[in-house]
């Protein structure tokens, strides 16, 4: 296991009623930027309980809404604007993974002298913040409880993530019921992104992390047993929880501590999104079974085995070649049963693109647990097709 400085600041309200805790963001000041995507929120009556509070805590809000799934630059820089005119002191993000961090890049922007897409391209920009606040309605990317904000600018199609302390959330309130209404295919993408964070943080040539090894296979038992019961049942309040938390704890830091872990099946996947605008965990579920097989190899069997024999079950005994591709191929299997489209073919992406879009995350996935050319990534797109 390597050093490792941990600090996830963020406070957590979780749990049923814990919206009531909102009116804590008066601690932070009394001005207030409303992020949210659609309407969702409104449908589900979360906005209304939201605005009483702030009303109640004496706080004024404006709003920033239609933010889209994969946030785009453009709804960054307006809601910039909106803090420079209305000399806001928090941004409070009600939504899943787009909206806070579209709400985490303009409490950035804010306080920069610069348009904000310096501060993606360039993460140590991120000097100073607003405050940032979140009520959590989807679980999947872990943005409530981490630094990281991804943003698309279609236009020159990227899709980029950046990150800094400052970006992470002062607190979060967590209320698995908020997460009921989140349509079966949207529950089964966040379950096939909380599934990548945790093998993007599992699969690492680091030996000894064996803490953490064990906290991502808990991580991942917790998404195939409570993930099907979540699209079934979608007010299992236990399943939802469990998804909840598991994905916080995925991409908090807790599960790369001390491991050397550069991720390679996500920055393929943002170039996905960023030509195709594809939901990010439908392309993350397309890539991983490819992603796994081909980098399945004499040096990688063994994390393949134990990922095996822990996470599905396997006997150990024999081939472990063998144990590796049954262990993948439940892989796919799972994701699959999960209503996932598992070909590019089935969200209408054809190879026009794959040598384009695979060097421009070269640099990325060089990095990661098994380095990927541009020529990997080309092959493992032809393999996902
Ligand atoms: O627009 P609204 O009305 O909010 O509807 C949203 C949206 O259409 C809907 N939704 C959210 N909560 C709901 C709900 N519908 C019904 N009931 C609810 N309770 O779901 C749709 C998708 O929402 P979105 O926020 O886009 O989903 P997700 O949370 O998966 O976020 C995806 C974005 O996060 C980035 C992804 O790349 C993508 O841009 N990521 C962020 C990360 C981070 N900050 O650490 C890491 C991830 O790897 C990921 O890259
Ligand atoms: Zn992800």
């Amino acid at each position: 296991m390597k050093n490792f400085h941990y600090n996830v600041p963020t406070e957590i309200f979780f749990g049923k009623g814990a919206i009531k805790n909102l009116n804590n963001i008066a601690k932070y000041g009394k001005r207030i930027l409303l992020v949210y995507g659609r309407d969702s929120i409104k449908k589900m009556g979360l906005y209304d309980e939201v605005v009483k509070i702030l009303d109640q805590a004496d706080t004024t809000y404006i709003e920033l809404t239609n933010v889209e799934p994969n946030p785009r630059i453009e709804s960054v820089r307006e809601g910039v604007v909106l803090c420079r005119e209305h000399d806001i002191d928090v941004v409070l993000a009600v939504g899943g993974g787009s909206v806070i961090d579209c709400a985490k890049v303009v409490a950035a922007g804010a306080v920069y002298d610069g348009d904000a897409w310096d501060l993606v391209l360039h993460p140590d920009k991120i000097v100073d913040a607003l405050p940032v606040v979140t009520v959590l309605t989807l679980a999947a990317t872990g943005s409530e409880m981490n630094g990281n904000a991804v943003i698309s600018d279609l236009k020159t199609r990227e899709k980029l993530g950046t990150g800094s302390d400052m970006l992470k959330p002062k607190f979060s309130i967590m209320d698995p019921e908020h997460t009921f209404t989140v349509s079966k295919g949207m529950t089964a993408a966040g379950i096939a992104d909380i599934m990548s964070h945790t093998f993007e943080n599992y699969f690492t040539p680091v030996k000894g992390a064996y803490v953490q090894a064990r906290i991502c296979e808990s991580l991942l038992k917790a998404c195939i047993y409570y993930g099907p019961l979540a699209i079934e049942e979608p007010d299992n309040y236990e399943a939802r929880a469990n998804l909840m938390w598991a994905g916080s704890l995925a991409i908090n830091g807790i599960c790369s501590l001390g491991q050397q872990t550069a991720w390679t099946v996500h920055p393929m996947e943002h170039e996905l999104s960023a030509y195709y605008d594809i939901t990010h965990g439908v392309g993350l579920a397309i890539l991983t079974p490819p992603w796994m097989r081909y980098v399945l190899s004499d040096e990688t069997v063994d994390k393949f085995v134990e990922y095996g024999v822990n996470v599905w079950g396997l006997d150990a005994d024999g081939d472990p070649f063998d144990v590796a591709n049954v262990a993948i191929d439940k892989t796919e299997a799972f994701l699959k049963s999960l209503g996932l489209p598992m070909k590019l073919s089935e969200v209408g992406i054809d190879r026009q693109y794959f040598e384009e879009m695979a060097k421009n995350c070269e640099e990325r996935t060089q990095e990661g647990y098994v380095p990927l050319t541009y020529r990997d990534s080309i092959a493992i797109f032809e393999a996902a097709l």
